[in-house]
């Protein structure tokens, strides 16, 4: 069988300090049962010049692989080009978008150099699966390092429409640059048209039924493929940690208030000041639920070198405070805000615990938050998921309440709704999302992937001229 080679930035091995985010989440728990090799940056900075050879421990059946960057190398390429630019634009938010010459040559360099140390340890039969925004380079870096093996490519985020991708200069190279991968997975439908409408327009793909393109003699295979979770897994998980001593601490402070919340990367995606904002406008028109509800935001610190995610920071802070100032009560705090991340075992307790999940980004690719709190619910006394319609999540959980993201009033009408409502219609509700995430797992997921790939890159006769 062919050794699995996963590429991605971010690197989660497991004695390390591993950080939130669906990528490490759902790589993790695919890594584990699959093994293979896991190469990628080790999130430290080195102090002196970049190495080559990368560090090397294995766990079980997969052999990690990282390398250290500059601090240069972490400026350009993560910092300012992969989370400055390319999230943004990812996410069609160009407005919170910077771009600067030198941080796309520093990408690039990067891209290039992760390709250098990775190409000694590759076999012939390997299968290569290269992950996300920071990497769109990384196909085509293989491929001129004379890389045969097949490569997969595939996208957390979201991606833009053909226009909103031309805003960022050299958008057209990164195209060409991931169609060196034989196939290219996106989160839904949607992201994988998007994907096919630009490499129409600017590489001049001509479009194959099926969704495949075809680019001189090659066929480049393209796909939606939502990620997952394991769903048993993590119920099993929710119900245990729910009588752990960390959730009886919570259900306590609570004294019988119901409980409403949102987990979350502290990212300008995830919609956190209109959260914020839907939250005090529930307060503000209904009063009832004063002192009936609390609002926990966990809300973990991440890339905190790049300007935007400081500004949130500040300006959630500077909410919760008004919030909190403004509408408590000697006795009652409306808003509990962390911005550290928290224990899974906990999240999962305190999943169950909560009356509502609140999920409410801008947009995003999947969403695995929304996936979990259906799976931490009690079958027989289940809470409510609210849920941003922009969310990839949102076209399997349908049955969840829909919002508009941005829309205060429509989040504190949901969330009203979802206070009220009653237990057989909450029951109905769960059912019909949680039969649409029961059957998967991270690892269907990967292996779909990968059984995909393995037919993918066939040779095709380059069409006849008229
Ligand atoms: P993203 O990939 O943009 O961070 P997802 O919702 O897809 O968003 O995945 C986030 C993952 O990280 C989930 O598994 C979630 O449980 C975990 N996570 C998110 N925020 C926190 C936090 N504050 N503390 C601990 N884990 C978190
Ligand atoms: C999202 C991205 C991942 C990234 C994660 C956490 O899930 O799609 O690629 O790893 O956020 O962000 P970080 O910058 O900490 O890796």
């Amino acid at each position: 069988m062919s050794r699995l080679v996963v590429v991605s930035n971010r690197v989660s091995i497991p004695t390390g300090d591993a950080k939130a985010g669906g990528l490490a989440v759902a790589l993790n728990d695919l890594m584990e049962r699959q093994g293979g090799l896991w190469f990628g940056w080790s999130g430290h900075t080195s102090t002196g010049s970049a190495t080559t050879t990368p560090a090397l421990v294995q766990h079980g059946a997969v052999d990690y692989a990282t390398v250290d960057l500059t601090p240069e190398e972490l400026e350009l390429y993560y910092n300012n080009f992969s989370n400055g630019t390319l999230w943004p634009l990812m996410h069609s938010l160009p407005e919170q978008m910077n771009f600067d010459r030198r941080s796309l040559q520093g990408y690039r360099a990067v891209n290039m150099r992760l390709a250098d140390v990775l190409v000694p340890l590759l076999r012939s039969t390997d299968t290569i699966w290269v992950h996300d925004y920071h990497l769109l380079a990384m196909a085509a870096s293989l491929r001129a390092r004379n890389v045969t093996c097949p490569i997969g490519f595939f996208l957390h985020t979201p991606f833009p429409s053909p226009d909103m991708l031309s805003s960022v200069p050299e958008a057209s190279q990164f195209i060409r640059d991931l169609l060196s991968a034989d196939l290219l997975g996106f989160q839904t439908a949607n992201d994988a048209e998007n994907f096919a409408a630009s490499a129409q327009r600017i590489a001049g793909a001509a479009r194959l039924a099926g969704g495949g393109l075809q680019l001189g003699n090659r066929q480049i295979r393209v796909g939606a493929f939502p990620v997952e979770i394991d769903p048993h897994d993590f119920a099993e998980m929710a119900e245990q940690a729910h009588g752990n001593a960390e959730t009886a601490r919570l259900r306590r402070s609570l004294d019988g208030q119901s409980l409403i919340l949102g987990v979350d990367r502290m990212d300008p995606t995830k919609g956190l000041r209109h959260r914020l904002a839907g939250y005090r406008r529930l307060l503000e028109t209904r009063n009832q639920w004063s002192r009936q509800t609390t609002f926990l935001q966990i809300a973990a610190a991440s890339r905190q070198d790049v300007d935007a995610y400081q500004t949130l920071r500040d300006d959630l802070e500077g909410s919760a405070g008004a919030i909190n100032a403004t509408l408590g009560e000697a006795d009652w705090t409306p808003i509990r805000l962390i911005s550290r991340g928290v224990g899974r075992d906990a999240i999962a307790g305190f999943m169950r615990e909560a009356r509502i999940g609140l999920v409410t980004p801008l947009r995003d690719g999947m969403n695995l938050v929304a996936k979990e709190y259906v799976a931490a619910q009690d079958p027989d006394d289940p809470g409510v998921l609210v849920l941003s319609k922009f969310a990839g999540a949102a076209r399997q959980l349908g049955a969840a309440i829909l919002v508009n993201p941005v829309d205060p009033d429509e989040i504190a009408d949901a969330l009203d709704l979802a206070l009220r409502m009653s237990r057989p219609e909450r029951q109905d509700r769960w059912k019909a999302c949680w039969e649409a995430i029961k059957d998967a797992s991270a690892l269907g997921w990967g292996r779909s992937f990968v059984s995909a790939l393995s037919r993918a890159g066939t040779e095709v006769p380059r069409p006849a001229r008229p």
